[in-house]
């Protein structure tokens, strides 16, 4: 059975982006993928200091959260990330786990890990393209394999409109289009791991 992870980047623990990658993962799961959510807003995990033991050993000098996720994500055959629209891009909280996710690229434990993105704004056009654009970018540099949210609509992976907490209840784009991308992540990696 294939693992699928969900990372949610807000800290509105039960935001948009919390309901959207949780819908996304029970699509997923409908396939008959493991899957568990993560929720980066309950979690104690430091910037990246640059100090660059990473590069030499693969571990983190840093001693927080992010430890036992790196260990959890080394191990996926999925991976979906969720960020609401800070300023056009990524939540803070999304960018320090990206940061830190570095000693994964030490020997490309994401290389091949059919992968995602999720972005809620509260504005339509409000850079939920460029935000999912910006996951796409890291996970290019982690050698993961990126899918949209597949036919029929086939874009970016799911876009969210909502500002208030419990306004994509009602997206219907956002709503389908996460579930869509949970399917096409579930899909291509159970056909990539038969
Ligand atoms: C600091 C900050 C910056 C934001 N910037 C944008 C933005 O550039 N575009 C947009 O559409 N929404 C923006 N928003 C609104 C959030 O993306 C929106 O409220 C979203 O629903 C938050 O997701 P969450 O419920 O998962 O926390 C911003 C919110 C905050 C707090």
């Amino acid at each position: 059975m294939v693992k699928i992870i969900g990372i949610v980047g807000s800290p509105r623990i039960k935001g948009n982006t919390n309901f959207l990658v949780k819908k996304a993962l029970e699509s997923a799961e409908s396939l008959d993928a493991e899957t568990e959510l993560i929720n980066l807003g309950k979690m104690d995990i430091s910037p990246c200091t640059a100090c660059n033991i990473c590069k030499e050993t693969g571990e983190c000098s840093i001693k927080d959260d992010m430890g036992s996720l790196l260990e959890k994500i080394s191990d996926v055959q999925g991976l979906i990330i969720g960020s609401p629209v800070y300023f056009g891009n990524v939540t803070a909280q999304t960018k320090i786990f990206m940061d830190r996710s570095r000693p994964l690229r030490t020997n490309f434990s994401l290389q091949d890990v059919v992968s995602g993105a999720i972005s809620v704004g509260a504005s339509r056009n409000g850079g939920q393209e460029t935000t999912c654009s910006a996951i796409h970018d890291f996970l290019l540099i982690q050698d993961a394999i990126i899918v949209g949210d597949g036919a029929p609509a086939a874009h970016y992976g799911a876009c969210g409109v909502g500002g208030r907490i419990k306004d994509c209840e009602n997206d219907d784009v956002g709503l389908e289009t996460a579930k869509n991308l949970g399917k096409r992540v579930a899909n291509l990696a159970i056909k990539l791991n038969e």
